[in-house]
């Protein structure tokens, strides 16, 4: 069944206060709920029946109101719901409802991750605990007190404040939680086991202290130092930037090792994933680092947007993410390289939202309807979001901007609320209509730019015509133009900037118009990706080249470069589809040698510069996607760049490889970035004195990055005894370490050498391997369909039956990981007939099972569409 937006209704119900009981045992887990209801003075039908929200598979044992309990024929119990007909205006419901964590594979609700108990409710696992209006516009204070077994559960912890505790001749204790901040239910969480803590601690910019603590299993106890430090630079930076202080005396974060996505930012106790909190020099990666360092400060930053003001319903699920995303996302670029932190995030966008804009399951940054809100949990809604909050502040500017984020923060504390009151914030503090901008939070798919320009020497006038327009998506023919804002520079021939500054976009066409130019300019379109759209102008390769070596705006520079390889490229997936011989144009070559042989360029930016665009990537721009011709295309133009500049790579590796002690400041991972890409295109020549050097690399090295890169060159080569040897002692130096044997998984899964599949189904069997943990899914299986294309599109459709069998599999034990990891799947429509067709045979499968969870049925659904 579907819901849509159109047909919200506030509560009729709600509740002021929550007191939850939770007998936590190893066969079962007893709930006592004691929820204060009253009806919502501003909605007036106060006869209706009141509607608790309960999954269908919970036991309840008994219900009481004001004391009284009722019996079966006082109320109604059919799927998902309780229906309780002639309440009171206001009164006590007592609920008791009997759980069995242990058998909780889905991870939804309370559960159990390696022998501690946890909880994860957003977005509707509260009501796999006790029947409640579980949505987020019903905000309650919390009290909560968990019994449990001492010398197992030591740690006794939910939202808030620890108020009260004790023990029992049993062996048991208890300890009482309160949370004094009305919150709804999805942001509800508790932690019960054996754990150890990082304590540190914080005063707030107005002098209130905060006790911080990061909680992990005893044997990551030393990992957790970097989260920490990332907590309070985050802490700091939301006060320093947005005026925001934390509110409660104590900070909390778990890391639990199974988890179905990233983190969750329940009030007080986040819940991590150990992937995005635990970070060692000798066990994790730069990229890891980052990641740790950016989602700390996500979930820190969701304490305001997000808790302290929430969404109406799970439709405005962008109010939060969108705008938490961007704050994250300027954090990172604060702490590192800005200019690389927004070549990595163009890329994803690029990558991954683009090709859900252009998939079955495309929806606006705001839906308008879902059968599983899981399933939206999107790059759609976060990365695009946070594209539009951008562009509310690169129209507004900086200062606007913050008076209206502070406008928003003021007059909806407390309250539950939609995109339109954020805009509505901006439209205030700004005096703009914002009305046409907002499209973007209505209309789903990627817009399109078409640029042309003229010049009149005599005259000195430059015109710039823009055209703007959106493909249609699923119920959505016809799109509005957008209001977006156009960052443009003009450069001379040498490089001169004659003009730059902000354009904006609200026609279908529009024309620009410059005086004063002295000479024909180069046009520097869309710098720092000023709007999340698709840019056409018909640049010459003298353009991209001039633009590659002058660009002031360092994201265009790289950009340039990247439209410079993507058209080569494409011109060789088209030679090779004919039949013609490939070749590389000696312009890149000379320009990329100009590249490595100046060493005053920043490391970091070099090696996003030199890095081809991914096959993903360049599926994507593919009118109709050739997965062979695509890899063949690409892995000729990365051999012959290794070849034709093998001198400078050794040069530029060695200009890196500076023997540094490892650290993760900006510069340092910037080297390690352009080494070990360096060492990626020796390696691509595969000769032999460079099988050496990553093996000496792999050997010697200090730290995850380097060792880990050096592993993967080495397995993903020709070379297979080294790579079976390497592999062989990676696992016994790393077996016992949980995150680095999900990396051994999935260089071992998107290893491209012949075999792939039966490697696969091996590893599948392999004693490290476990099928309900996430994180080890998405290594294996999400490494092989996502990162292996050419033996995950074998064209005998082995490896889409392989996919489907899985998620079949996986459906009944995790809806919400299935779901996910079935996307691949779901671009069948954009490859060639032959793949297109064993791809939606696989789905057409599935559709045929009976018994899909309804977030598997969703997506298999709407692609068949
Ligand atoms: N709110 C979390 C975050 O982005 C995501 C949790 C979503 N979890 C889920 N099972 N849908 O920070
Ligand atoms: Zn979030």
């Amino acid at each position: 069944s579907t819901i849509y937006l159109e047909d919200y209704q506030p509560p009729a119900w709600l509740v002021t206060h929550t007191e939850l009981r939770f007998e936590l045992e190893e066969d079962q887990t007893l709930v006592r709920a004691q929820l204060s209801i009253q009806s919502n003075p501003a909605v007036s039908d106060r006869r209706k029946p009141l509607e608790l929200l309960g999954d269908a598979g919970m036991e309840l044992c008994r219900l009481s109101i004001d004391g009284q309990v009722l019996d079966a024929a006082d109320y109604q119990r059919e799927a998902g719901c309780l229906r309780i007909a002639n309440v009171p205006e206001s009164f006590v419901l007592e609920c008791v409802t009997r759980l069995l964590p242990h058998e909780n594979t889905a991870l939804e609700g309370l559960y159990k991750s390696d022998g501690m108990f946890c909880t994860q409710c957003e977005a509707e696992g509260f009501r796999r605990i006790t029947f409640f209006p579980d949505r987020p516009d019903v905000m309650s204070i919390f009290r909560t007190t968990l019994v449990a077994d001492k010398q197992r559960y030591p740690v006794l912890l939910s939202n808030g404040n620890p108020v009260d505790s004790g023990e029992d001749d049993e062996g048991r204790h208890w300890v009482t939680w309160d949370d004094p901040w009305p919150k709804p239910s999805y942001l509800f969480a508790l932690v019960a086991g054996d754990l150890a803590l990082l304590e540190d601690q914080y005063t707030t910019a107005s002098g209130r202290e905060v006790a911080l603590r990061i909680y992990a299993e005893r044997k990551d106890l030393d990992k957790l130092d970097y989260a920490m430090q990332a907590l309070k630079d985050a802490m700091r930076w939301d006060e320093d930037v947005y005026g925001r202080e934390y509110d409660l005396d104590i900070y909390m974060i778990v890391a639990v090792d199974f988890f179905n996505m990233g983190a969750m930012e329940n009030k007080g106790l986040n819940i991590f994933n150990t992937s995005c909190v635990l970070a060692h020099p000798q066990t994790t990666t730069d990229q890891g680092f980052q990641r740790v360092e950016g989602v700390v400060a996500h979930e820190y930053f969701h304490n305001w947007s997000g808790n302290r003001v929430t969404c109406r319903d799970w439709f405005q699920l962008s109010l939060k993410e969108g705008f938490t995303v961007f704050r994250d996302a300027e954090f990172s670029a604060d702490m590192n390289s800005r200019t690389v932190k927004r070549i990595e995030d163009v890329t994803l966008l690029r990558t991954a939202q683009f090709a859900e804009d252009g998939g079955p399951m495309a929806h606006p940054v705001r839906p308008e309807s879902y059968m599983e809100i899981s399933n939206f949990y999107t790059l759609t809604v976060y990365e695009k979001g946070a594209e539009v909050v951008r562009m509310l502040h690169t129209l507004l500017g900086p200062e606007l901007f913050r008076q209206g984020s502070d406008l928003y923060f003021e007059r909806h504390d407390g309250q539950a609320v939609t995109t339109d009151d954020f805009v509505a914030a901006m439209e205030t503090v700004s005096g703009r209509d914002l009305s046409q901008f907002k499209r973007w939070y209505s209309q789903a798919g990627t817009p399109r730019l078409q640029v042309s320009d003229s010049f009149d020497a005599a005259t000195g006038c430059y015109q710039l015509k823009v055209r703007q327009s959106c493909p249609p998506s699923p119920g959505q023919e016809h799109k509005q133009p957008y209001h977006l804002p156009l960052a443009v520079g003009l450069l001379a021939e040498d490089g001169r900037e004659l003009f730059a500054g902000l354009l904006e976009l609200t026609e279908e066409e529009q024309v620009f118009r410059f005086d004063n130019i002295s000479e024909r300019p180069v046009p520097s379109l869309l710098r720092g990706f000023s709007a999340p759209v698709k840019l056409d102008y018909d640049y010459t390769d003298a353009q991209l080249l001039m633009l590659l070596r002058h660009d002031t705006d360092g994201f265009n520079r790289w950009d340039a470069g990247q439209r410079l390889c993507i058209r080569l490229l494409q011109t060789q997936i088209r030679n090779h589809q004919q039949g013609v011989a490939l070749s590389c144009s000696s312009e890149l070559i000379e320009a990329w040698r100009n590249l490595l042989q100046d060493a005053s360029l920043d490391p970091a930016m070099l090696a996003q510069c030199l890095r081809l665009p991914s096959e993903a990537q360049l599926s994507e721009l593919a009118e109709q996607i050739d997965v062979s011709a695509i890899h063949e295309a690409r892995e000729f133009m990365r051999t012959t760049l290794a070849q034709v500049l093998e001198q400078e790579w050794l040069q530029v590796y060695q200009r890196c490889d500076t023997g540094e002690t490892y650290s993760t400041d900006a510069e340092a991972m910037g080297r390690r970035s352009l080494k070990n890409l360096a060492l990626a295109y020796l390696m691509a020549t595969g000769r032999e004195p460079w099988l050496e050097l990553a093996r000496q690399q792999y050997s010697q090295s200090d730290n995850m990055t380097d060792q880990l890169a050096a592993l993967s060159l080495v397995a993903h080569s020709d070379f297979r005894e080294t790579a079976d040897e390497l592999l062989q002692a990676f696992y016994l130096q790393w077996q016992h370490e949980s995150l680095v044997m999900n990396q051994w998984l999935s260089v071992q899964a998107s290893d491209p050498s012949a075999g792939a599949l039966a490697r696969v189904n091996q590893l599948a069997e392999h004693p490290i391997f476990d099928a309900r943990n996430p994180n080890k899914l998405r290594a294996l299986i999400g490494g092989f369909c996502g990162q292996n294309p050419m033996h995950f599109h074998a064209e005998d459709g082995s490896g889409y039956a392989w996919l489907a069998d899985w998620i079949l599999r996986l459906d009944r034990q995790n809806p919400q990981v299935a779901a996910r990891l079935l996307t691949p799947l779901t671009r069948w429509k954009r490859h060639e007939p032959v793949r297109s067709a064993l791809m939606q045979g696989q789905l057409q499968r599935m559709m045929d099972t009976a018994e899909l969870s309804a977030d598997v049925y969703e997506v298999v659904s709407k692609s068949l569409m």
